[in-house]
């Protein structure tokens, strides 16, 4: 079965698309009829980018747990809502029914109400990729808290500076998490963190590992103790509080060219019908297919394609705890096997990561129940494409090459499974409601195709940041001031002959690293905590599997006798700011950093420099001292 407002057909693609440009509101309006409401919307859009302020379904009240588990107990309430798989292949795998999750939620909605939680309250989530993530994301929803997901990779330092950006009042974690063969103490790393945060009132602890943590008087509460009280009372039911469109839904902490992470947020209403529209239409999801996409929920595509697009359009979605590689590199093709998967969605890294297996690993899984297969996070490189149609398609499955980001909720740039053509390392064309538009440096529109330029957005579309959680002028600042009436994107992109868009990477200084948006600004300062950093620049580079690398160039103070111990102590330094993904890949000591005059570091020269590309580094004129430039070539890693 499909859904009445799924595009069926490349003609249908361009008329609904010029429909949903020239006639924006009664295009909107008409998907909205598609959710459950307790109250119609005054007004479909109301906006201006100037502030910026935008309202989507103003007056409308809703909840979106209805949307993704009470209109489903009644119509399918026996349909899987997740499958969850588990990171080690010899424990069993758990299934929870629309009926079952929608039980589960409303008692541990009553679970965080008993501790004192209410709508509008922050709640920090910092846990293992298990259902009860997904519970605790939607229990938060459910009574109008404002939920904020941590990944489980980031240090507790990342974790303390997020709950208290937020003032979050509860935490709820467990007590580790399984990553391939290793544990993850999250309960320790939380206590650290909380050391720094007075705001927090409850902490909330699952069981999982089983390892032992210390639990705080009055402050540390077991998961399955605060149940069954619950259980007891025979009161599981939690009516959904009924909230404004524009009211917050989440906060999601991301990267960007300042040292700080921001919280970027997103409300109930406009979210809510872009995740679900963009997954039903994007990946062509018919009633009944298995969904897998193998995202953490601690980023934006777990949010919008584990739990709320899935979920909101009646899906079943899978989640796994694990890693692709462990037990070995077939741990993906296990899966897909084991629960006819269907769609498959997931990034370049995890493609280029397993491409270096081979395809022993593949030989012998039946991955014939995939239909669809979906990219995200980065640009795709052409080899990795080719590979992933060929021995995960099998040539016949259409890959969706989703370009988007965390402020823009959904995708906004993608092929439509099989509706639309696919052309291999291009998004291609924009959905319904989305206007992009290339700008050159001054902010002149680039018109035509065969051009490249900035990325921007012309019109507000339902899934658009509100603003940056606490500093309103910090998002106007960010997306909405470098070309007036436009949203920026901070990527480089082409328009081909045809009108395919291409993404070719960020032009800011904010890294893609495996997919993950790291601001090299953030890595710098964290570097800089080292005892004896006086200085460090950080660039990207081309790296094999990660997509970018991160490259250090560093001025270190003093004698270090042996250079690999110091640079396992400033990856420990930045492990333990930021977490283990920013680690660094090559750490370069230097004696001085090329500088403009001003002062200014030339990142251009550096990036060229990790790039290799020693013999073309450019006009170097204004450097304040040449020289440096010579002996950092020499040297380079
Ligand atoms: O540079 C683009 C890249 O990832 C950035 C957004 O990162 P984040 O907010 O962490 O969200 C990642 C998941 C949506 C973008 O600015 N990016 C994302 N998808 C693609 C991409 N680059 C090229 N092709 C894509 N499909």
């Amino acid at each position: 079965m499909s859904y009445p407002y799924q595009i069926k057909s490349l003609e249908e693609y361009r008329k609904i698309y010029n429909q949903s440009i020239e006639h924006p509101t009664k295009f909107w309006s008409e998907i909205g009829e598609h959710f459950k409401w307790h109250k119609q919307w005054d007004e479909v859009l109301h906006w201006n980018f100037k502030e910026p302020k935008v309202e989507w379904f103003k007056g409308a009240r809703l909840n979106i747990t209805e949307n993704c588990l009470d209109r489903w107990v009644e119509t399918q309430p026996d349909i899987p809502a997740i499958i969850w798989e588990p990171n080690d292949p010899t424990k069993s795998s758990i299934t929870l029914t629309y009926k079952e999750l929608h039980f589960k939620v409303c008692q541990f909605a009553n679970v965080l109400k008993n501790n004192g939680a209410k709508k509008g309250d922050r709640i920090c989530i910092y846990m293992p990729m298990v259902p009860e993530l997904v519970i605790a994301v939607l229990a938060c929803a459910r009574i109008g808290a404002i939920h904020s997901v941590v990944f489980g990779g980031f240090s507790a330092q990342s974790i303390s500076d997020r709950i208290q950006d937020a003032q979050c009042s509860m935490v709820i974690t467990a007590d580790g998490a399984f990553r391939g063969n290793k544990t993850i103490p999250l309960k320790s790393i939380i206590d650290e963190a909380l050391l720094t945060c007075p705001s927090i009132e409850k902490v909330l602890v699952l069981t999982h590992t089983g390892v032992p943590v210390s639990m705080i008087n009055e402050r540390d509460l077991w998961w399955e103790d605060e149940i069954k009280k619950i259980e007891s009372q025979e009161n599981w039911y939690c009516p959904a509080e009924s909230m404004d469109a524009e009211d917050m839904l989440f906060i999601l902490y991301t990267s960007g060219s300042t040292g700080k992470p921001k919280g970027v947020v997103h409300t109930c209403a406009g979210y809510m019908v872009w995740a679900n529209y963009t997954f039903v239409n994007v990946f062509q999801y018919k009633k009944g297919q298995v969904h897998f996409c193998t995202a953490d929920i601690g980023w934006i595509t777990g949010h919008s394609y584990i739990i709320y697009g899935p979920l909101s359009a009646g899906a079943t979605t899978l989640m796994f705890e694990g890693i692709p590689t462990w037990p070995d590199a077939g741990r993906f093709w296990e899966i897909v096997e084991k629960h006819s998967v269907n769609i498959l969605y997931t990034a370049p890294t995890a493609i280029r990561s397993l491409m270096s297996f081979g395809i022993e690993p593949i030989m012998g899984k039946n991955l014939s129940s995939i239909d669809v297969l979906g990219t995200v996070g980065e640009p795709i490189n052409e080899e990795a494409w080719h590979w992933y149609n060929e021995n995960i398609g099998n040539k016949k499955c259409p890959i969706v090459d989703t370009w988007w980001q965390t402020e823009t909720g959904g995708v906004l740039i993608s092929n439509l499974a099989g509706i639309t053509e696919s052309k291999p390392g291009f998004a291609t064309l924009p959905l319904p409601g989305i206007q992009p538009v290339l700008v050159d440096e001054s902010g002149k529109e680039i018109k035509g195709n065969e051009v490249s330029g900035n990325l921007c957005i012309k019109y507000p579309w339902p899934g658009i940041l509100r603003t940056t959680y606490g500093d309103h002028e910090r998002c106007r600042i960010n997306y909405f001031s470098a070309y007036p009436d436009l949203y920026f994107t901070g990527d480089g992109c082409l328009r081909d002959e045809n009108g395919n868009y291409r993404i070719t990477g960020r032009v800011d200084d904010v890294l893609n690293i495996s997919g993950h948006r790291i601001g090299t600004a953030e890595l710098e300062n964290a570097i800089n905590m080292h005892t004896g950093v006086v200085e460090s620049a950080i660039v990207g580079y081309p790296h094999d599997i990660k997509g970018q690398g991160i490259y250090a160039y560093v001025i270190f103070n003093g004698m270090h006798t042996d250079e690999e111990h110091t640079k396992q102590d400033i990856c420990q330094t930045v492990a333990k700011i930021i977490g283990a993904i920013a680690k660094p890949d090559k750490i370069q000591f230097v004696t001085g950093l090329p500088k403009t005059r001003s002062g200014k570091i030339m990142r251009r020269i550096l990036r060229k420099i990790a790039e290799g590309d020693i013999n073309n580094l450019g006009d170097t004129s204004t450097l304040l001292d040449p020289l440096i430039v010579e002996e950092i070539k020499s040297n380079r890693q």
